[in-house]
């Protein structure tokens, strides 16, 4: 062990006290052992240091820091080279704020477009989230700042987050939501992760020794640290002999004394404690030292600079019919739309960013060489219907020769917390926008979102800009895309379908017990649109450009492709050339293609370059859950490269012999699997895909710790489903108001057990026992409970703190 010394000198109860935090945010610190404490913050994209009393959710304002694209919009931007910029810029803020530790990225896969914290991930793709994520977090710890990858692993749903069980297949887990994370540690040389909220195959992410010992330490090489998600520790004892190092936020001293037990008992080895104290202790100290003589400011300007140049990057034309676009100089425009003056740039939740300041289109609009013949907000954001602004907009519109309409979700659409349960936008929106199509035919349509949406009014449009959230600078990147100052190269990172029930997890998401299904196997986005021929509005990958490339020489060999791009028009652009990878009729099932290689590349007008991707470790491996390897067929591969994954423009392949002969399925028994047509798995199918039976997640008998407060709906006393319906209506009026109301979220969503998780010290896990037999209709049992177990609790955390004081 690297800290022997320091460790020996410590008592048990200093090391058991040392692996859970301090308080909303901080490590505990031991002076006298010259142990310091260590920040950690909020959040992927811009810096959330709570300058005043530390809260989860950010009741309390956070100092200003620059609030960048968020991940689902920079993914567009398919650059690793910006990720690594911003990641830079984000490690800078973070040092000049005295944080340590950088709670982000977040490259949870999106399953369905429906999680209400699509925004904060970056692709529906594994390759491109891992890819993105590494470059983060290289930027990030060059700056002498942990990153730290989250939610590991398999969080892809926020309803109940806390308090479900993702039930997913060993192939899937690993080809589809451990791929990223592998990427992030391998390649990015992440020093922490965030173990996620739910339980992966029936155990909890943070105490699943196959996620974080098997595969994170042993298989990866993962050397760091492992921090639970703020209440994501159930039992700690088992999460130390797992791996995990520190428990956050604040369980007080309950959870100490939890260790203690646990090495007295025999439960867990005094060596696993020791382990997890060593590892610790190097992140403490070597922050500690790297933040020695930091810089107390950050260049907001430069900053700024780099949020608007991502947030070009980023920004993706999806059509641009008569070349509308780029307006042509002195056009006579109308800017329509609430979010041209009150603009959608970030997503709620603990990622929510206090910026150092935000542009909108109609401060910036005057600046450019435009003839505005006016503005109207049109619509208002409550949903509501509003005859006069509406008037006001369809005058402007009948007298512009373009409109250029910004519009999307509204604040309350999409958030922590929460699941959408549809993919539409506001109704007052399409209503206003059916009427400018009757005044005006040239509409230009911008639209902020943070995930996929349903458009079934895009035939409105000549042209459309998907900005996705794209941050405090995003208007000027708008505005610059706009009038041809700057040259869309954004590629989608997920596929906008045609509609929701097109989508593959249709039937299996959100969880409505507390299994969450994962039926679909590999065909997510692409994936299944693809191999089960469903066709979408937009696919994976797309995006236009004011120029055209021609794709041409291709040549494939053992190592990688090589091809040719020229920039056919007259303006400079840049390319995102895409390599995707099949085995036409293999003997393992897997979609059709899958990308395994990309790059940017810019290119000046009339411009040739040749670009060679090379194939990697994960080119051709499949992951064989007979061997319980990664493993290669044999075959004919097909390398197809293209400028979206419907539009292939070059194809070669390349033979490959197999590793191994065990076949990991019969065929006959996976029907749908191998043909991709996965809407309607039956249950016989999934357990033959799962190898064990499906568990049984249905909601029966009592309520235990580890439940959701929002399941008291099925609680014995009646004071407890009082409690719920109190609950639940402070919910949907917060809901109708437009601003989802994050606390009562979290609280809703959350499990009993998080009361003693995150109230430092005040509640003992004991005392949640004494609530639960309450909720369970025991009152005076559970009361009883209630008032020993804090007398209990009170009486040892002073005790405990007398041996750790000083
Ligand atoms: C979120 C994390 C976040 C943490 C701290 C949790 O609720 O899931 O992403 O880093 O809170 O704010």
């Amino acid at each position: 062990m690297k800290y022997q010394d320091i460790i020996s000198s410590m008592t048990i109860e200093e090391k058991a006290a040392f692996l859970s935090g301090k308080g909303e945010w901080e490590t505990r610190n031991f002076d006298k052992l010259g142990i310091p404490s260590i920040f950690c913050s909020d959040g992927p994209h811009g810096i959330r240091k709570q300058a005043g009393a530390g809260d989860h959710l950010g009741l309390n304002a956070s100092l200003p820091a620059t609030c960048f694209p968020t991940a689902a919009t920079i993914a567009n931007s398919w650059n690793e080279e910006l990720g690594e910029t911003l990641g830079e810029t984000l490690g800078e803020e973070a040092m000049a704020e005295g944080v340590n530790v950088l709670l982000g990225p977040g490259l949870n896969i999106k399953r369905s477009p429906l999680c209400g914290r699509n925004f904060e991930y970056f692709s529906e793709d594994p390759y491109l989230a891992g890819k993105m994520a590494a470059s983060y977090v290289r930027g990030i710890q060059s700056k002498g700042v942990y990153a730290c990858p989250k939610h590991f692993a398999v969080n892809s749903q926020e309803l109940r987050r806390m308090a479900m069980n993702s039930v997913v297949d060993e192939r899937t887990l690993r080809e589809i939501y451990l791929t990223g994370f592998e990427i992030a540690v391998k390649e990015g040389k992440a020093k922490t992760i965030m173990s996620a909220y739910n339980e992966v195959n029936g155990v909890y992410a943070n105490e699943n020794k196959h996620l974080l010992k098997d595969i994170l330490r042993d298989e990866w090489g993962f050397d760091g640290i492992v921090i639970t998600d703020w209440g994501a520790s159930n039992d700690h004892a088992l999460g130390v002999a797992a791996g995990s190092n520190l428990e956050m936020p604040n369980p007080g001293l309950d959870s100490a004394r939890e260790l203690i037990a646990a090495v007295e008992s025999g439960k867990i080895s005094i060596e696993d404690v020791d382990a997890r104290v060593d590892e610790l202790l190097d992140a403490v100290i070597t922050l500690s030292v790297k933040a020695k003589g930091r810089p107390e400011d950050f260049d907001k300007n430069a900053h700024h600079a780099v949020a608007r140049r991502a947030a070009t990057e980023s920004t993706i034309l999806l059509k641009n019919e008569d070349k509308i676009l780029p307006l042509k100089s002195g056009a006579k425009v109308a800017i329509i739309g609430d979010f041209a003056f009150v603009p959608r740039y970030q997503g709620a939740g603990s990622s929510l960013v206090n910026p150092t300041k935000v542009e909108t289109v109609a401060e910036l609009a005057g600046s450019y060489d435009l003839q505005i013949v006016g503005m109207s907000r049109g619509y208002s954001r409550n949903g509501k219907e509003d005859a006069a602004t509406k008037k006001e907009a369809l005058d402007l519109a009948a007298r512009a020769d373009i409109v250029l309409f910004f519009f999307g979700l509204n604040e309350d659409s999409e958030s922590e917390g929460m699941d959408r349960t549809h993919m539409r936008i506001p109704q007052n929106q399409i209503e206003l926008l059916q009427e400018l199509g009757q005044v005006n035919a040239n509409l230009v349509g911008v639209i902020s979102a943070g995930s996929a949406i349903e458009m079934p009014w895009h035939h409105y449009f000549k042209a459309l800009l998907h900005c996705y959230l794209n941050g405090q600078a995003g208007a000027g990147a708008v505005l610059d895309i706009l009038t041809g100052k700057a040259n869309p190269s954004g590629k989608l990172s997920e596929t906008i379908p045609r509609r929701l029930e097109d989508t593959p997890a249709y039937r299996y998401y959100p969880s409505r017990q507390r299994t969450s299904e994962y039926r679909e196997s590999l065909y997510v986005g692409y994936r299944y649109y693809d191999t089960a021929d469903i066709p979408v509005l937009y696919p994976f990958g797309f995006g236009l450009s004011y120029t055209s490339f021609e794709y041409s020489d291709i040549s494939v060999n053992e190592d990688g492709v090589s091809f040719t791009i020229k920039n056919t028009g007259d303006v400079d652009g840049a390319e995102v050339a895409q390599m995707y990878v099949g085995l036409p009729n293999g003997k393992v099932f897997r979609p059709e293609k899958e990308l395994k290689g990309f790059a940017k590349v810019f290119l000046k007008a009339g411009e040739i370059k040749t670009v060679t991707i090379p194939f990697d470790d994960k080119t051709f491996r499949y992951f064989n859950v007979k061997t319980n390897k990664w493993e290669i067929e044999d075959g004919k591969y097909q390398i197809m490269v293209g400028s979206s994954s419907a539009n292939i423009l070059l194809t070669g392949d390349v033979l490959k012999g197999e590793t191994t002969e065990v076949m990991p399925y019969v065929k006959e028994e996976l029907g749908a699997y191998y043909s991709g047509k996965i809407e309607n798995v039956s249950d016989a199918e999934f357990e033959k895909l799962l190898g064990r039976p499906i568990p049984d997640g249905k909601w029966s008998g009592e309520l235990s710790s580890n439940d959701a407060i929002c399941q008291m709906y099925y609680a014995k006393s009646g004071l407890a489903r009082l409690a719920y319906n109190i609950l639940t209506k402070k919910k949907k009026k917060a809901d109708e108001s437009g601003v989802p109301d994050l606390n009562i979220l979290f609280i809703y969503n959350m499990p009993f057990r998080a009361m003693a998780k995150m109230t430092a010290g005040a509640v003992s896990m004991e005392m949640v026992d004494g609530i639960v037999k309450l909720v369970n209709g025991h009152f005076f049992g559970g009361l009883g409970t209630i008032i020993g177990g804090f007398i209990r609790n009170s009486k040892k955390n002073k005790a405990y703190e007398a041996k750790i004081k000083g």
